[in-house]
């Protein structure tokens, strides 16, 4: 099973097909796209690619401050979230590490590789996978937790997730939010809780909301003490000039930024909608791009559904292997309406039993 979605390349392989003939439901990225300004930025900043990039990212991070209000020296940016989420651990050299689950499975591949042992919270199928505070980080130093969930897309009120990490930072614990995911409500972001929190760093990432997995690029906010530490164990100019440019150009999408956040909201409801009036198939209320399906009916798993829908050149996640999940589970993102409409029909063909 892949370890993650998205790999759109490798299956393509595997059916001997061509990447453009599958439709991607397995990665969660805006399916408007990236932003219409994005091809001019990159073929302008094209010149700079003679020259190392700034290993600083300092325009990047001067803009990214303006944008949330903070200070550039609360903000390190990475090659992609994911570079962050291993260099936290291998920075703060915890002996102990807790993860929220079900959670993205870097987390606990990052704090393994910094030789940290891993503890885990799993919440309930009950709550929709909704983290329920308090949290308790027994001897934890490092948490990981992420609003909205992931691959849930259960959000957590702004509110009670700041007293959840207050209560982990007063423990002693440094608290790893991954807001991957929040563009799609910034409201709920807790961004303004840095400087009342100084134990919390907030993961961010262009590469979902701005649609540019390809060009790797994410950041790191918190405390400047913590944001240093950090950046002291990144490699040099992992952050490519193009990536930067990019960034900066995104910053200034006011446009698309709101119509991605109404189009996305818009389809999920339609989306959910009628997935729910599927027979045996329960979809769990989410805030993001992507909505976590349980499949009820006895002989239809994961692994089942996805190789079927595979046939049909649709990817889907098998969300099997995340802990706290099981065979049952699946993920898919929210695309525009007329691309959710062909998974939906042949995810009902596929549970009506009118194939295979
Ligand atoms: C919850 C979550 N966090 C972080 C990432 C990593 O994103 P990136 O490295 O592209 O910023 C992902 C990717 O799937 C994710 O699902």
């Amino acid at each position: 099973m892949p370890e993650h979605g998205g790999d759109i390349y490798g299956i393509a392989r595997e059916l001997g097909l061509a990447p453009g003939e599958l439709l991607d439901f397995s990665a969660s990225i805006n399916p408007l796209g990236f932003p219409p300004g994005l091809p001019s930025a990159l073929s302008q900043a094209l010149a700079e690619v003679v020259h190392y990039p700034d290993r600083r990212c300092t325009a990047l991070r001067e803009e990214l401050a303006a944008y949330h209000g903070l200070s550039p020296a609360q903000i390190l940016v990475g090659n992609g979230s994911t570079e962050l989420i291993y260099l936290i651990p291998r920075a703060l050299r915890p002996r102990r590490g807790l993860i929220v689950a079900p959670a993205f499975g870097e987390y606990d591949k990052a704090l393994r590789a910094a030789g940290a042992e891993v503890r885990w919270h799993v919440t309930a199928e009950a709550d929709g996978f909704t983290l329920r505070g308090p949290l308790d980080p027994g001897a934890a130093e490092l948490v990981f937790l992420a609003n909205p969930a992931s691959p849930s897309g259960a959000l957590v009120p702004p509110e009670e997730m700041a007293a959840v990490v207050r209560r982990l930072t007063a423990r002693g614990a440094v608290a790893v939010l991954d807001e991957a995911f929040i563009d799609f409500v910034e409201e709920a972001s807790l961004k303004h809780a840095l400087s009342r929190v100084p134990g919390l760093m907030v993961l961010r990432s262009f590469t979902k909301f701005f649609g540019i997995p390809g060009l790797r690029l994410g950041y790191l906010l918190g405390a400047a003490e913590l944001v240093a530490r950090v950046g002291a164990v990144q490699e040099p100019w992992s952050v490519s000039t193009l990536a930067q440019a990019a960034g900066r150009a995104c910053l200034a999408e006011a446009d698309f930024m709101a119509r991605s956040r109404r189009m996305v909201a818009e389809a999920r409801e339609r989306f959910q909608g009628q997935l729910a009036g599927l027979p045996g198939l329960r979809v769990f209320p989410s805030a993001a791009n992507y909505l976590l399906l349980k499949l009820a009916q006895p002989g239809l798993d994961a692994a089942t559904v996805r190789r079927r829908l595979l046939a049909r050149g649709l990817i889907i996640r098998d969300a099997s292997n995340f802990r706290g999940l099981n065979e049952r589970f699946v993920r898919v993102a929210v695309r525009r309406p007329e691309e959710n409409d062909r998974l939906v029909a042949a995810l009902a063909e596929i549970l009506l039993g009118a194939s295979e």
